[in-house]
C-alpha cells in the first residue's frame, strides 16, 4: 500500500515536472521560470537552515571554552561604559558606540563594523540612530545572529537628579555579546578561516525604548529600521535571489538579563531546539559545577513552558519571516523601569553562568571547537607515562 502510493507519487511527480519543463522552456515562459528558480534558490537555503545541526563539545572542550570568560574583566571594560545615560542623541549615546566599535575593532578575530546612521520622526521630532553591526566574515551565506539594544530609557527632566542607567536593559546583554567576542577571540578566529558558509553576527540597536508611550511608531526605532533595510540588501553581494535576511539563521535576541534567577519560556514553536540546546548546555554545565549558585540542573531555560509574545527588536524580523530566539526572563526583573535598574543589583553569578552558556551555545552552533591545551587532556584522565 505504502509503496504503491510512492510510487504512483513519484510517477505523477516525473510526469509533473516533464510537462512543466515543457512549458517553461518556451521563450515566453521564461520570467516563469526565472521566478521558479529563484523561489527554488532561497527554498534550498532555508531548508540547509532548518537542517542544521549543532555539534556537542567534549567536557573537556567545555572547560577549554569556560575557561577563558572572565566577569571580572567584562565589568571592568565591557559593562562600566555602557553604564551611562544613553538614550539616542545624547552623549553617552555617542560614548557607547565609540566603545563598542574600539572593543570590538581591538580583537584579533578581525570584524567588520558598521554603522546603520538614519533619522527618525519621534514625539519630540526627528532625531539621529545609529545600529551597529558586526560581521565575522561578510561573505559567510549564512549568519547566527545575536543582538542586543544599546539605547537607554529616555526619562524627562522632571524626574531631576535621577538617572536611569538599565543595567538589565540592555547594558549587561550588550556588554555579555562584547564579552563573548572576546572571550572566543581566537575560536572564532579560527572558525572564520575555515571558510565556513556560517558565520556570527552582533547587532546593537539604537532606540528600542519608546521616548514617550510604547507605539507602533514610538518603539523599536533601529530594528524597524535595520530589519527593513536588510530585507532590500542582496546577500551574498551580487545576489539577485536571496536578501540579508534570508542569510539569517537563527536571530538570538538577549534583552533585560542580570537580575537574579532569570526564566525563559518558549515563544516559538519554530525555535523550541534552539531553547532545548541551551537547557541541555545548562544541565552539562552544572553537572560539571561551572555553574555558580545553581542548585538544580535546570534553572533557567524552560522549551515546555509557553509564555505570550512579548513585544521587542525581534518583531520587524519575525514579521519577515526570520526564526527567533527571545532570550528575555518572564517574569520581567523587579527592576524593570524603574531608577533602581542599576549596577548594584545585578547579580553576577547569573551573568556569569550565562556567559557560559551563550559561548557553549555559540560554539557548538558554529560547529567550532576550541583547542584543548594538552596539559589540561592529560590531567582530566589518568594516562600511563610514556617511557622517555
Ligand atoms: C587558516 O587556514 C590555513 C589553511 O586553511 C591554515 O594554514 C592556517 O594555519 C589557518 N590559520 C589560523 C589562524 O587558523
Ligand atoms: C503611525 O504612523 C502612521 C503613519 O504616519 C499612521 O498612519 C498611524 O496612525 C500611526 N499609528 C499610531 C498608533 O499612532
Ligand atoms: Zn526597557
Amino acid at each position: 500500500m505504502v509503496l504503491s502510493g510512492h510510487m504512483t507519487k513519484n510517477m505523477v511527480a516525473t510526469r509533473c515536472l516533464t510537462v512543466m519543463m515543457q512549458v517553461l522552456l518556451k521563450q515566453q515562459y521564461f520570467l516563469l521560470f526565472f521566478f521558479f528558480f529563484v523561489r527554488f534558490v532561497s527554498l534550498c537555503l532555508a531548508l540547509v537552515q532548518l537542517q542544521h545541526k549543532a555539534i556537542t563539545l567534549t567536557r573537556d572542550e567545555i572547560q577549554t571554552a569556560v575557561s577563558h570568560t572572565d566577569l571580572d574583566k567584562m565589568w571592568q571594560r565591557d559593562l562600566k561604559p555602557l553604564l551611562v545615560t544613553r538614550y539616542p542623541s545624547s552623549e553617552g549615546s555617542q560614548a557607547v558606540q565609540n566603545h563598542i566599535k574600539a572593543t570590538i575593532g581591538s580583537l584579533g578575530a578581525g570584524w567588520e563594523v558598521t554603522e546603520d546612521k538614519f533619522r527618525a520622526q519621534t514625539p519630540y521630532g526627528p532625531l539621529p540612530f545609529t545600529n551597529l553591526i558586526a560581521t565575522l566574515n561578510p561573505s559567510a551565506k549564512r549568519r547566527l545572529v545575536l543582538a542586543c539594544h544599546f539605547d537607554s530609557k529616555y526619562y524627562p527632566p522632571q524626574w531631576h537628579g535621577r538617572e536611569f542607567l538599565g543595567a538589565t536593559d540592555s547594558a549587561v546583554p550588550c556588554a555579555m555579546l562584547l564579552e563573548l567576542a572576546r572571550a572566543l577571540d581566537e575560536e572564532l578566529k579560527a572558525q572564520k578561516n575555515s571558510s565556513s558558509k556560517l558565520t556570527l553576527q552582533l547587532i546593537f540597536f539604537d532606540g528600542e525604548e519608546a521616548l514617550f508611550h510604547w507605539g507602533p511608531n514610538d518603539s523599536l526605532y533601529g530594528s524597524r529600521h535595520l530589519a527593513q533595510k536588510m530585507a532590500s540588501t542582496p546577500h551574498p553581494a551580487g545576489a539577485t535571489d536571496t536578501n540579508q535576511l534570508h542569510g539569517i539563521d537563527l536571530f538570538v535576541l538577549l534583552d533585560l538579563l542580570g537580575a537574579p534567577s532569570p526564566h525563559f519560556g518558549n515563544q516559538f514553536a519554530s525555535t523550541t531546539t534552539w531553547l532545548s540546546k541551551l537547557q541541555n548546555i545548562e544541565k552539562r554545565l552544572h553537572s560539571m559545577n561551572h555553574l555558580l549558585d545553581h542548585p538544580s540542573s535546570v534553572q533557567y531555560f524552560w522549551p515546555d513552558r509557553s509564555v505570550g509574545i512579548i513585544e521587542d527588536d525581534h518583531l520587524p524580523f519575525l514579521r519577515r519571516g526570520v526564526r527567533v530566539l527571545h532570550l528575555i526572563p518572564s517574569p520581567f526583573p523587579s527592576v524593570w523601569h524603574t531608577f533602581h535598574d542599576d549596577e548594584q543589583n545585578l547579580d553576577r553569578s547569573a551573568i556569569q553562568n550565562l556567559n557560559k552558556i551563550f559561548q557553549v551555545f555559540v560554539l557548538e552552533y558554529l560547529n567550532t571547537r576550541p583547542v584543548v591545551p594538552s596539559d589540561t587532556s592529560s590531567t582530566s584522565e589518568p594516562l600511563t607515562q610514556e617511557a622517555p
